[in-house]
């Protein structure tokens, strides 16, 4: 079997006039876990509804575990466990009821669906509360009930939409938690709005904005899209002329370049030095300046984040499908 384990090929879905999304196409390998993240109606849930088949596309196609969602629905339906935006669940049903009934609907039968029922409710940890009806359970717990309906029957994908979101910060991170255990022998799609979120749970990241994919990048990759780190250290003047100091910084070996900046308040003088890489030159900074007996008054590191990159990507026309 080959390593793709979802190819998406020109994806494209029109409500009326609106397209919801437009000639998305990317492929994700078995075993990663990839973020989908794009503000709202973007497209993400579009996408996830093309791929679990819940939705057909208006153009293009996809393929799961080498089924066309086209030609084999069914295949592609028994390959992934789904996770929806709002998980319908049934808040009069008790949770072991739920995942029987869930269960059952996946053709799990007996001594079968007993075995299977014990495992995701020890991996999901809903052990203590089995017994009690769905609508009881605070939000985290019905995400972990959402997310035991989407492991019953064992699929090697997992597509879940939004799993984090409406979690208070310790729910949040027992999920994640969670997805980064599951996501060890499983291919993941999850779609988030939280930048954060996506650096700690996906090997990479696909950015989508107005139906179109921007970006296809490891998080550390869209990080370095942003350009470099630069340092900017502020010094007591004391009669040295900014040549003079440029030079005492020009030493760090690492440092690409070293600028004046405008801008200094009276008395003060602003460096900035660029590193050759993404090093972290605050130590050799702080080091040059007390041995050339400079003060330093302040040193502050700049760069853009993810979030701006985001915002780049996301914002005006989308920019450029990469
Ligand atoms: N059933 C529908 N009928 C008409 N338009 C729809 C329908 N479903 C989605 N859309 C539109 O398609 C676009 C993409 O929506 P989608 O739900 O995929 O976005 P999303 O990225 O999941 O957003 P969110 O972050 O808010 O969940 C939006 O403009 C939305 O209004
Ligand atoms: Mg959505």
């Amino acid at each position: 079997m080959s390593d793709v384990m979802i190819d998406a090929r020109d994806l494209t879905k029109l409500y009326g006039t609106v397209a919801a999304l437009r000639n998305a196409s990317f492929q994700v390998n078995r075993g990663e876990v990839v973020g989908f993240l794009g503000p709202n109606g973007a497209g993400k849930t579009t996408t996830m509804k093309i791929l679990t088949c819940f939705i057909a596309p208006s153009g293009g196609t996809a393929q799961v575990g080498g089924a066309d969602i086209f030609e084999d629905p069914i295949a592609v339906r028994e390959l992934i466990g789904y996770l929806p935006e709002n998980t319908p669940l049934y808040t009069e049903m008790l949770v072991l009821e739920y995942l029987q009934f869930v269960g059952k609907m996946r053709g799990l039968r007996g001594a079968g669906l007993e075995a299977r029922l014990r495992r995701v409710v020890e991996e999901t940890s809903l052990g203590d509360v089995i017994g009690k009806s769905i609508g009881e359970l605070s939000k985290g717990f019905r995400q972990r009930v959402g997310l035991a309906q989407a492991l019953i029957h064992e699929p090697p994908v997992l597509i879940l939409d939004e799993p984090m979101s409406g979690l208070d910060p310790n729910q949040a991170s027992e999920i994640r938690e969670l997805i980064r255990e599951i996501g060890r022998e499983r291919t993941i799609i999850l779609s988030t709005h939280n930048l954060a979120e996506v650096r700690v749970t996906c090997g990479r990241v696909l950015i989508i904005s107005q139906g179109q994919l921007v970006a296809d990048d490891t998080p550390d990759e869209l990080a370095a899209r942003a350009g470099k780190p630069r340092f900017i250290a502020t010094l007591k003047q004391n009669g040295h002329s900014a040549s003079e100091i440029r030079e005492v910084f020009s030493v760090i070996g690492d440092a690409q370049s070293v600028k004046e900046r405008t801008g200094a308040a009276p008395g003060e003088l602003l460096v900035e030095v660029v590193p050759k890489g993404n090093q972290d030159l605050r130590a050799e900074i702080f080091q040059a300046a007390v041995s050339a007996k400079l003060v330093l008054l302040g040193l502050e590191q700049r760069g853009e984040n993810l979030e701006d990159i985001f915002r780049q990507l996301t914002t005006g026309n989308g920019g450029a499908s990469s």
